[in-house]
């Protein structure tokens, strides 16, 4: 028998997500008729805006035809999709070349795989709570050391954020290589100010570090002075990777398509002292391991920047955030201790009596029939709070709400 990657057996039970529709399918089975409401994974419900769906119609079109059948595209995507991803940041101020783009189909997998390009000896540092995925990836990796009583991996450097520090993470206290940071957050719904932000970017530099920057929730900030990109912060330039996607932001959570932005001025060296860049590394890397995001997905990602595109992506943003701001202020006038809602679609609550996530998760899905995410899933220091997804429907929203 061969022998498999043993930091795999490190990594405890299921998926966050896998757990909760596991519970949820036992609970239906059970309960046939109870009228569940799914307020759990940040899943969208409204369809792809009109402008993606007739590109894509388009794209089909072009595939029926021997004279514009596409076959293998580029591994690190299309020129018409990287160029028009780099005018948009080009209007806020950020000048990006369009081959420090690369399509994906995501960034969840861009998340987890851009691990494959650092030494497993980079100190890892992370908020907590935080997306599981960055967590999973660096045990995957066995830069995580082991799982520790009390939730937390030996060798990661954990970054708590609560209503104690404003949920402003605080520098890590000892040198680190690779900083996770999302913002606007999952799973909190809060943001940093771009001067929060950058005091990471300060510490990155200063430090010889890296910042991995989640920025999949950008478009759904409503307020000013908080940072869409982290390369609104010049310096971010040679310290920073972003992450963005098309799914929360256009409907694409099953069509999947995301990108991610590697700065030709960020480099790292290897373990001979020599000097590389980062965005050849991850080209490298994408042309061996991924052979592209679709064409016809491609080209209905290109469509959210048409302005019937743009138009259709903020009525969608708006419904959303329009079902966060019920879900925020129903909850505070119950009574109960609440934040985000304002510039992300997560809702984050305090679970009343300080009961646990897991408990108040089955209380909710038994007596309220509501699926909500239980903080802990998202490390130690989200113990004691649940959250709420804003993307599924307003009549769901009025109607879970209603409930308490
Ligand atoms: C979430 O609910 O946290 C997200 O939907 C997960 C993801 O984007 O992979």
């Amino acid at each position: 028998m061969i022998n498999v990657n043993d930091n795999f057996l490190k990594l405890p039970g299921s998926y966050l997500f896998t757990e909760i529709a596991h519970r949820v399918a036992a609970y239906k089975e059970a309960n046939p008729q109870a009228p569940v409401i799914k307020m759990g994974i940040g899943d969208v419900t409204l369809p792809l805006p009109a402008a993606s769906i007739m590109a894509m119609q388009k794209a089909i079109s072009e595939m029926a035809h021997k004279e514009s059948f596409r076959g293998y595209g580029p591994e690190q995507g299309y020129d018409f999709l990287r160029e028009a991803i780099a005018a948009e940041y080009k209007q806020t101020g950020v000048d990006l070349a369009a081959d420090e783009i690369f399509i994906s189909d995501g960034s969840k997998s861009d998340c987890g795989n851009i691990g494959d390009i650092f030494s497993t000896n980079c100190k890892v540092a992370l908020t907590d709570p935080v997306y599981p995925v960055y967590v999973d990836t660096n045990v995957m990796a066995g830069r995580a050391g082991e799982l520790l009583p009390n939730g937390q991996w030996s060798n990661l450097v954990y970054m708590p954020v609560s209503a104690k520090n404003g949920f402003v993470p605080e520098l890590p206290k000892e040198k680190v290589d690779l900083i996770y940071l999302c913002f606007p957050n999952n799973p909190t719904g809060t943001t940093l100010t771009k001067d929060q932000l950058k005091v990471f970017v300060d510490y990155a530099h200063k430090n010889g570090a890296l910042i991995l920057f989640d920025s999949a929730y950008e478009a759904f900030i409503t307020e000013k002075d908080v940072p869409h990109s982290i390369f609104e912060i010049p310096e971010a330039r040679d310290c920073a990777i972003e992450f963005r996607s098309f799914s929360k932001t256009a409907g694409f959570t099953g069509t999947r398509c995301g990108y991610t932005v590697i700065p030709h001025t960020v480099k790292a060296k290897g373990s001979d002292g020599q000097v590389v860049e980062l965005n050849k590394l991850w080209l490298r890397r994408q042309c061996t391991k991924f052979n592209g995001t679709p064409y016809i997905v491609q080209r209905g990602a290109a469509a959210i920047y048409t302005p019937e595109g743009k138009q259709q992506v903020r009525q969608l943003i708006d419904y959303y955030m329009g079902n966060a701001k019920i879900i925020r202020e129903s909850l505070l006038k119950a009574g109960f201790e609440v934040y985000g809602g304002v510039n992300g679609p997560y809702v984050w609550m305090a679970t009343p009596n300080a009961q646990s996530s897991w408990d108040f998760f089955d209380y909710l899905l038994k007596e309220k029939n509501i699926v909500t995410t239980p903080g802990v899933g998202f490390g130690p220091s989200g113990e004691g709070f649940i959250r709420f997804s804003s993307l599924g429907s307003r009549e769901n929203t009025i109607e879970a709400m209603g409930r308490f």
